[in-house]
């Protein structure tokens, strides 16, 4: 039997879909442990010839896996896209940061995950298993705390491939007339001294062990437009697009990558609280003013760019600033009005 068997689709008689899962699609981990069984069906005959058929191991066909975030090659083998890499994520507890911990997880990383809501981010390691993820108190603000962190992830696991660079806060929602500096200064701190200090120490790392690595920072929408977020906010993201640039211009002599991923309106906790909004609020907010429609923009979204980043699938890919918006930060609907054949908001 094939491992590429565990995940099966099959397509029966009466036209019911009957979905195969297993955790365990490694090659190398052996085929049919821990199985995940869906039957989608609610014929109990029909179910117990499946169970049967299953217990047997007798594989009638298999179709590539549903789950997107699982990846296979032209012959079905799984493709574990971040196997044997040790990625570090801040802003790993919540939000854009956690789901892209799972992910990462998922294909094969060692991820330590950074955060300052300890609470939360133990529970993530918890949740994934302490095999693959461990959970590690840093405020980027301090760069004493991010050294550290650089520091046990190389005593953990003897390398860093991966910085994803997320940790971020939208800060002070006032307009510039009452600016509040110190709030100014604090998502600056965050957003981009935070950035650069984890770049700073990251980098060091790969370039001392020659690790071809990849670098990430989320930065938003308000990276490259204005009007789409506080002010203090505005400036912090694209000050971190030019960080990003620029790093890449002087990593690019080590192999190193630097990009950015600019997500327009997710449904997190940093958009929630700032708008005092539901997530199906924010959701629907960011849903009536997309450029694409019929698709609601999630977290899992942005780590799937992340993931595609931090990959050897991007390979020749720096100095990006990755836009996962619909096409809203490059379209201008204003000419709907005068000349409606350009939208279809008519
Ligand atoms: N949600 C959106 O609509 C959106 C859009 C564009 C960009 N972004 C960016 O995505 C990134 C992730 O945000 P999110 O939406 O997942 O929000 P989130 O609030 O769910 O996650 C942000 C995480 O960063 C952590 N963090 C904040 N300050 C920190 C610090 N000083 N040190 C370490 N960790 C700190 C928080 O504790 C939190 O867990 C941010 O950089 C944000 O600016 C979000």
């Amino acid at each position: 039997m094939r491992f590429v068997e565990q995940n099966l689709v099959w397509h029966i008689g009466n036209g019911d879909v009957i979905k195969f899962w297993t955790h365990f699609w490694a090659p190398n981990v052996g085929p049919l442990n821990g199985y995940d069984v869906n039957i989608v069906s609610d014929d109990e005959m029909l179910q117990e010839q499946i169970r049967n058929v299953y217990t047997n191991d007798v594989l009638i066909g298999w179709k590539p896996p549903l789950d997107s975030s699982i990846k296979v090659d032209s012959n079905g083998y799984f493709l574990n896209l971040l196997e044997g890499k040790v990625a570090l994520i801040t802003g790993a507890a919540s939000g854009i940061g956690e789901e892209t911990v799972r992910l990462f997880a998922k294909n094969g990383a060692l991820v330590i995950a950074v955060d300052v809501q300890d609470e939360l981010g133990q529970q993530v390691e918890a949740s994934i298993g302490s095999e693959k993820v461990t959970y590690h108190h840093c405020d980027v603000r301090d760069e004493k705390q991010v050294e550290e962190s650089i520091k046990f992830t190389l005593e953990k696991h003897g390398r860093i491939d991966v910085l994803f660079s997320n940790a971020g806060i939208i800060g002070s929602l006032s307009g510039i007339l009452e600016l509040d500096l110190k709030e100014f200064d604090n998502t600056m701190a965050t957003n981009v001294r935070g950035a650069a200090a984890m770049m700073k120490h990251a980098a060091r790392a790969m370039v001392a062990k020659s690790i071809r690595g990849s670098i990430i920072c989320t930065t938003s929408v308000s990276a490259c437009i204005g009007g789409t977020g506080p002010h203090g906010y505005t400036t912090s993201k694209h000050a971190l697009l030019g960080l990003v640039r620029s790093a890449c211009s002087e990593l690019g002599a080590y192999g190193i990558r630097v990009n950015s991923i600019s997500p327009y309106g997710v449904a997190t906790p940093l958009a929630c609280r700032a708008f005092n909004l539901e997530p199906h609020e924010v959701e629907a907010n960011s849903c009536s003013q997309a450029n694409l429609k019929g698709v609601v923009l999630k977290a899992r979204h942005i780590a799937e760019a992340a993931l595609y980043l931090a990959s050897d699938e991007a390979v020749y890919i720096s100095g990006h600033n990755l836009v996962v918006d619909g096409g809203f930060s490059v379209v201008n609907c204003s000419t709907n009005s005068v000349a409606p054949v350009y939208t279809n908001n008519q």
